[in-house]
């Protein structure tokens, strides 16, 4: 019974760091894929060719498969173990706080604003990544004018809103998720985590009002 027990703890923990390492490298993931981002902000001319070195390097295909299994991990195992917890307790909780604090609104609402997260990024890939194929050229390079797409995609002010609200359910999944993460991985020092949790409200805000801000540029520069 006991060994019982202790492999189910000892697999639910590991589950747990399975998904804070998946979760760790989408962060690296979306802080990269925001910074190259910001160059919209730029001009046309500098995010496209931003673009153009990243999709032209033969290397991106093993990047896109390693983070497509990236995301299966981190989606496969959130789906188990909020089953697992669902099935377990009666009354939902999710970690406590180190403060010492219960479950809050980011905490209690992370496979809802999860699923909004998945919907966005496969409508997300579906709209940009195959939208229409709009080509330019840079000194004679042709390449595809991903910026003529993101400025008429966003001329719409559905696909706005719907950014934003999926961007801000991103600030909210982030910022438990980010604190969580390093709890999992054993990160737990009464001096450090009330830095690590204001961490997380700083990526977690950097991140929701960030990309907000990209869709939000886009409709006015379209000349909405
Ligand atoms: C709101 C601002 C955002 C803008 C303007 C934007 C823009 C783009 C563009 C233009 C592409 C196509 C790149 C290409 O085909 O080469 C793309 C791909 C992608 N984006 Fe975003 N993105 C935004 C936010 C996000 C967020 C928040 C996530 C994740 C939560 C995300 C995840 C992805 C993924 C997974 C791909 C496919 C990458 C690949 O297969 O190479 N994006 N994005």
């Amino acid at each position: 019974m006991f060994s019982k027990l202790f492999n189910h703890l000892n697999s639910s923990i590991i589950k747990k760091q399975t998904m804070g390492v998946a979760g760790l490298l989408l962060c690296g993931f979306i802080t990269m894929h925001f910074l190259g981002n910001l160059l919209i902000f730029v001009g046309p001319e500098a995010f496209n060719l931003y673009a153009h070195t990243l999709t032209s390097n033969p290397l991106i295909y093993a990047a896109e498969a390693g983070l497509l299994a990236i995301f299966l991990v981190h989606i496969g195992v959130g789906v188990k173990l909020t089953i697992e917890n669902n099935n377990a307790r009666p009354q939902k909780y999710y970690m406590k706080q180190p403060t010492g604090r219960g479950a809050n609104f980011s905490s209690s609402t992370m496979p809802y604003t999860g699923i909004i997260i998945l919907i966005f990024v496969i409508l997300h890939i579906l709209g940009l990544k195959f939208g229409t194929y709009y080509e330019t050229s840079y000194d004679g390079v042709k390449m595809r004018d991903l910026y003529k797409l993101v400025i008429e995609y966003f001329r719409q002010p559905s696909a706005v809103l719907g950014y934003v609200v999926a961007m801000l359910s991103l600030g909210i999944h982030l910022r438990h998720g980010f604190w969580s993460a390093f709890q999992s991985l054993g990160f737990n020092h009464p001096k450090y985590n009330n830095l690590l949790i204001l961490i997380s409200k700083a990526f977690a805000f950097i991140m929701a009002i960030g990309f907000s801000s990209l869709p939000i540029f886009c409709f006015y520069k379209g000349g909405n």
